[in-house]
């Protein structure tokens, strides 16, 4: 039998120095949805997680506590593995740095690195604070006292052992040259070559102010630093030196995953490490971006970091992981915020994905007695529906690739949004009412059905439930498990004659009025309305037409922007001042990530006028202007012709 190409991914190995946030959620969910998707491609992917335990912070953590490093480590251990389940995370093995095999691999690969020269023994110069315990650089101090506790510091010297890296720091230079997807993003390569340039000093690898780590084995005095001890995960976890089959199948790894925060460790110590001991370097280090709060940085000391198991029992799993995967773009930090949240599941997933599920369910129940019928004729509109679904492929496929998770997720919404289209242009409860449009309806309605599967395979690695959930309904596939990712280039693969059925919601709607009034993380209500009593629903037939009073309703009007500035500490939000004939108002909108407040002044804009106002961020808004948006711009409408402020628009 022909062997399986395999893959390998990693994240960090975590602190378990207390419960991990919504930020490690990120990076272990985004390399899972990798994970999930190499599979789906039939790789043999080995995904591996773990924890970091050695070091003075965790033993200090322990200590503060009463307790013995492990005993308390084990405690928290627990609670990660539990948050791995929860968030539906595959990962192949879970490695912790104080188990057995971690020791005996870092302990040989001291040994060796040692002998061939490239560790010795040297001191160690430097500003101690003993209360600390802690070794600073003169740079590190605050006005010269030790830069976490405040307290004096003293000059001390302390015998150490010493990796010698620079000798191959212009090997790793070249490296870097000559392989330029080796440090991703770009602006994260070029970060760690100036820094290597500017000259690496050697690495001292080992401890002797505290005990909690694996002892170097030739000087029991010493204990091995815990990022040197650390890295080494990401070969004892697939058998290094233990395993040579396991071993010499997943290395080199394809990716190791992290935040910017330890490229530098993952870009420059690692790989001369790894040329230390002749090994291939890994293929790819990624540093994505971090998830912050409006306020700054989560951080347990602010008290504001974000609990995702929480988050998975209010929203579900798919939502939550939905939600992260789409949030950070490529490389750079996004906000987290629980409106958010609430906001994409609405739109993207009730709104978007729910409804054209539901929707087409209904009409295939309603129209042809839920048996999906064959496509019998083609037009314009099918053939555009069918080249969406094979850019949707193509574009999810290419960004997955290149670990940009968000714009994966992006390219299927489009494919979700040119399906929800698509309904309105070919009007199905129009065709319903003239059998003479029976052939054009069922082939509307196999078309609908195909995009469907093809969206349920490329959602897959991002929201894991949602194919069987969907599948209990449509009955697309005898086993889900077995679905390819290739599937999802191939249009017309949907067998007709297959039976279909009602089910619930997909994805609920958040109240997201529950979410204003609440106190700050108050519990939001999920509506549990099935699909079939959904008000969407009702859309299965037609669409909810208004009235020309009704629109009348709409106060809008012609409004010329006479001031404009940045909302401070809200990078989205922009404070106008809009005169609409004699008067002046104030409207908060939310398009500063795409016009400055110079850009604005001097537009006439059109304002909705009799909107209630409310307060955003501490700012009465009396308005809304109109935008047209789509996932790349946002076009404020604008009145070009010498319209005085004031008129109405209709
Ligand atoms: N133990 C080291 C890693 C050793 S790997 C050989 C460590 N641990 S950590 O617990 O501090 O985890 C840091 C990593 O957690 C980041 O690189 C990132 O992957 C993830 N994140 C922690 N907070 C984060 C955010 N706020 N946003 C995004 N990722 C975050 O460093």
């Amino acid at each position: 039998m022909e062997k399986r190409k395999s893959f390998y991914i990693t994240t960090p190995i975590y602190y378990p120095s207390d419960n991990l946030h919504i930020g490690h959620a990120y990076t272990t969910v985004a390399a899972d949805c990798m994970a999930r998707f190499k599979r789906m491609q039939g790789y043999d992917v080995f995904y591996l997680t773990g924890t970091d335990e050695h070091g003075q912070k965790i033993e200090r953590a322990a200590r503060e506590k009463g307790m013995e490093p492990i005993e308390y480590i084990d405690g928290i251990v627990a609670n990660i593995k539990k948050l791995w389940q929860t968030l539906l995370i595959s990962n192949t093995d879970f490695i912790r740095t104080t188990e057995p095999r971690q020791k005996e691999v870092v302990q040989k690969i001291f040994n060796r690195v040692y002998e061939q020269g490239d560790i010795i023994l040297s001191e160690y110069e430097g500003w101690y604070c003993s209360p600390c315990e802690t070794f600073f650089t003169e740079r590190q101090l605050a006005e010269g006292k030790c830069p976490d506790c405040g307290r004096d510091v003293e000059m001390l010297k302390e015998e150490s052992y010493f990796f010698k890296m620079s000798k191959y720091a212009p090997r790793l230079l070249e490296h870097i040259e000559n392989n330029p997807d080796f440090i991703q993003p770009e602006s994260r390569r070029n970060e760690v070559v100036n820094f290597i340039k500017s000259g690496l000093e050697d690495l001292c690898v080992s401890r002797t102010t505290f005990q909690w780590g694996i002892p170097v084995p030739f000087n029991q005095l010493h204990v091995v630093y815990v990022w040197f001890d650390a890295l080494i995960n990401y070969l004892t976890g697939v058998g290094y030196l233990q395993d040579d089959e396991l071993f010499s199948r997943y290395w080199p790894a394809d990716v190791h995953l992290m935040a910017k925060d330890i490229i530098r460790f993952h870009a420059i110590i690692w790989p001369i490490m790894l040329m230390a001991l002749d090994l291939p370097l890994p293929k790819k280090v990624m540093a994505h971006g971090w998830i912050m709060l409006e306020g700054g940085k989560m951080s347990k000391s602010k008290g504001n970091v974000i609990d995702p198991s929480i988050l998975v029992d209010k929203y579900g799993v798919d939502a939550v992981r939905y939600y992260l995967i789409k949030e950070l773009s490529f490389g750079q930090d996004g906000i987290y915020s629980e409106e958010i949240l609430v906001s994409r599941i609405n739109s993207d997933l009730a709104n978007d994905l729910g409804n054209l599920i539901s929707r087409t369910a209904a009409m295939i129940i309603r129209y042809f007695q839920g048996t999906i019928p064959a496509a019998e004729s083609s037009t314009d509109l099918d053939l555009q529906i069918k080249e969406a679904a094979q850019l949707a492929f193509s574009e999810a496929t290419e960004k997955l690739e290149k670990l940009d998770f968000s714009n994966y997720l992006h390219a299927t919404s489009r494919l979700v949004s040119r399906a929800n289209k698509y309904i309105d242009e070919t009007a199905p409860w129009q065709l319903a009412k003239d059998p003479a449009h029976t052939e054009r309806l069922a082939t509307v309605m196999y078309n609908l059905i195909e995009t469907i599967r093809i969206v349920l395979i490329l959602t897959a690695p991002a929201m894991p439930t949602l194919m069987t959930r969907a599948n209990q309904q449509l009955g697309l596939w005898e086993d889900c498990t077995k679905v390819t990712w290739d599937e999802a280039g191939i249009w017309g693969a949907t067998r007709s004659g297959t039976n279909i059925s009602k089910g619930a919601a997909l994805f609920p709607r958040v109240d997201i009025k529950t979410l204003e009034e609440g106190p700050s993380g108050a519990t939001v209500q999920a509506e549990t309305t099935t699909a079939n009593e959904a008000p969407a629903c009702e859309q299965t037939t037609e669409p909810e037409y208004i009235s020309i009073e009704d629109f009348a309703r709409l106060d809008l009007r012609v409004a010329e922007v006479i001031a404009c500035e940045k909302m401070k500490k809200a990078d989205k939000l922009l404070i106008l001042t809009l005169k609409v004939g004699e008067e002046e108002r104030t409207v908060v909108s939310g398009i500063a990530q795409h016009y400055t407040p110079e850009e604005m002044v001097g537009k006439k804009v059109v304002l909705l006028a009799n909107l209630k106002p409310t307060k955003l961020r501490g700012v009465m808004s009396h308005g809304m202007i109109l935008a047209a948006s789509d996932d790349k711009y946002v076009d404020v409408l604008t009145v070009t012709k010498d319209i005085a402020s004031g008129e109405r628009v209709k």
